[in-house]
């Protein structure tokens, strides 16, 4: 087997920063994308290393032959984990926005990970303003019975027990979520020298 010459280590250490998982969890319409997109920003503006996986870059390809029912979902959610281990080698900060509805795949998730490597963070939003904001009209067809299965109708959501971080997206700005998962990974010791790769951002006329 080839060794690996470049390592995990190495690349953090070019990186300014630890790789790490960011897992958004919470019902749809909860506020999951709009909040992982929003740190990743924060993140980039500090010169960090991201990418954001959501429903839009995973259903359509590395998932398309999934739908939605309880083994579906499963197989989705381990095919994410083992993408996103991936992304953790290499030294990024993975974030991750899926329902991810069932606290065993979840787990999963986090064992093959390995504590200091996953943060699950819950945006939580009680059903019925999810259901008052429906962005995509899918609780309108849910309800209809035009979608089956769907998360909060027709299908449960199981809420963490132990989350990382719990962001109350009914209550809080984007600013103020996105300022409380920064702060966590600076408590977590995952950006470091994140000053100085803001610099270098601001030499390409960026940040
Ligand atoms: S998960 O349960 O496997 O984590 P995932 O986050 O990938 O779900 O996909 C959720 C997105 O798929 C929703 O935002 C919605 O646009 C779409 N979708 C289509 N059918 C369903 C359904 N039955 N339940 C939930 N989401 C659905």
């Amino acid at each position: 087997m080839q060794r690996t010459i470049i390592t995990r280590e190495k690349r953090e250490r070019l990186n300014g920063h630890k790789g790490i998982v960011l897992w958004f969890t919470g019902l749809p319409a909860s506020g999951k994308s709009t909040i992982a997109h929003e740190v990743e920003k924060r993140l980039y503006e500090m010169g960090c290393r991201t990418f954001v996986f959501d429903g839009d870059n995973v259903r359509h390809g590395l998932s398309s032959d999934l739908g939605f029912s309880r083994e579906d979902r499963a197989e989705n959610i381990r095919r994410i984990g083992e993408m996103v281990k991936l992304f953790v080698e290499a030294g990024v900060i993975a974030i991750t926005a899926f329902i991810s509805p069932f606290r065993a795949e979840r787990r999963r998730v986090r064992e093959l990970l390995g504590e200091k490597n996953f943060i699950e963070i819950y945006c939580r939003c009680p059903l019925e303003i999810c259901e008052q904001r429906d962005i995509k009209g899918n609780y309108r067809r849910a309800k209809t019975g035009e979608i089956k299965e769907f998360t909060g109708i027709s299908s449960p959501y199981e809420e963490p027990e132990n989350p990382d971080l719990i962001l109350d997206t009914a209550n809080s700005s984007i600013e103020e979520c996105v300022d409380r998962v920064v702060n966590l990974l600076i408590k977590r010791g995952v950006l470091k020298e994140v000053t100085k790769l803001k610099n270098t951002l601001s030499q390409w006329g960026e940040g």
